[in-house]
């Protein structure tokens, strides 16, 4: 009864009280688990939780491709976590996911077989811009752009006995219902509001990663929310907020350990393409306002294909 209470209170339940209250009831051995021989692939993985689920990774034994766009900077942190130990291996690739020619030159130059893509990369712009490919970036890094990366990787995940996709969201995307209409507007030269445009492509996320496993449940589909964790992205992007809250935010490694559970854990083999937070499924929904209909639902599937230039049947080959 008072769970629920401090669930439904969001602060108590997002923040770093929040995690501990739900870790009690985390089973112990559900990341005593051995990756040796598992290639991981994890997006923005040189700030904040993209470094933690990187170390939840590598430290297991996986292999570890992290997908950096600033590669000296993705290279310090590999050597941070070099020096932390681990017994995988540890690769930093040069990847701009907001920016087309750069995840097709990845995918092109990328061999071998691919067991787990974590889409942690994001970008809450705090003013208006079109990327080369003719997206508002917040659109281009944090949906179209992995898509196209999920798109171009999938046969080497289908290689994978056992892949699995993870799309690091938001619980802000509880705020925004899908529009697709506004996904693909260009942005107000006026009037801009990058927490709401950061907001859709999490609501975005959400059902994409619900729609991928619908179509190919071979592909252990889900998507997460961290709650709120201390991070060089939330200091930069919501300075105030920040501010506010810094005293109970999560540690980066907290924000991080549900994404390395679906990532990782047995536990989580069948996420069945829900959302999920503090290692359980949740409702896509606080508002009746929010709910999606099927058309709605199809219709991002469609704009999403036609943007990285494949037929809507065409994606999985
Ligand atoms: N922290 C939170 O409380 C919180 C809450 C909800 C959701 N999230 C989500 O968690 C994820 C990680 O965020 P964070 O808090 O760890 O923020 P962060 O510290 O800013 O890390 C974001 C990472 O994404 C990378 N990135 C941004 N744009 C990119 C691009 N175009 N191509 C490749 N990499 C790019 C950044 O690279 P650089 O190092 O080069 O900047 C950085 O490595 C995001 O998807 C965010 O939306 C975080």
């Amino acid at each position: 009864m008072l769970d629920a209470l401090l669930d439904r209170s969001i602060v108590f339940s997002f923040d770093r009280t929040g995690h501990r209250r739900h870790a009690r009831r985390f089973a112990a051995h559900d990341l005593d688990v051995d990756l040796r021989g598992r290639v991981c692939l994890v997006t923005g993985a040189s700030s904040g939780l993209g470094v933690e689920i990187t170390r939840g990774l590598f430290t297991r034994g996986a292999d570890v491709a992290m997908l950096c766009r600033d590669v000296p900077k993705g290279e310090a942190v590999r050597a941070a976590l070099l020096r932390d130990g681990g017994t995988g291996s540890l690769a930093v690739h040069r990847v701009d996911v907001s920016d087309f020619a750069s995840v097709r030159a990845f995918a092109a130059g990328f061999a071998g077989r691919v067991d787990v893509l974590v889409h942690n990369a994001g970008v809450l712009p705090l003013a208006a811009s079109t990327t080369a490919d003719g997206l508002e970036l917040a659109v281009a890094t944090n949906l179209v752009g992995p898509f196209l990366l999920t798109h171009l990787l999938w046969p080497r995940m289908l290689a994978s006995t056992e892949p699995r996709l993870v799309h690091v969201s938001s619980g802000g995307m509880y705020s925004e219902r899908l529009d697709v209409e506004a996904l693909f507007a260009p942005p107000p030269a006026k009037g801009y509001d990058g927490v709401v445009a950061y907001a859709r492509t999490k609501r975005a996320q959400v059902v994409l990663a619900e729609l991928l496993h619908e179509r190919f449940p071979a592909v252990r589909s889900s998507s997460m929310h961290p709650g709120w964790a201390d991070t060089p992205g939330v200091l930069t992007s919501l300075p105030r907020f920040h501010a506010l809250t810094r005293a109970i935010l999560r540690t980066p490694a907290e924000g991080a350990d549900t994404a390395v559970w679906l990532a990782a854990s047995p536990a989580a083999a069948h996420p069945d393409g829900r959302f999920y937070f503090d290692r359980a499924p949740q409702d896509t929904h606080r508002l009746a306002r929010t709910r999606e209909t099927a058309a709605e639902r199809a219709k991002l599937w469609d704009a999403l294909c036609a943007r990285i230039g494949v037929e809507p049947e065409r994606f999985g080959g």
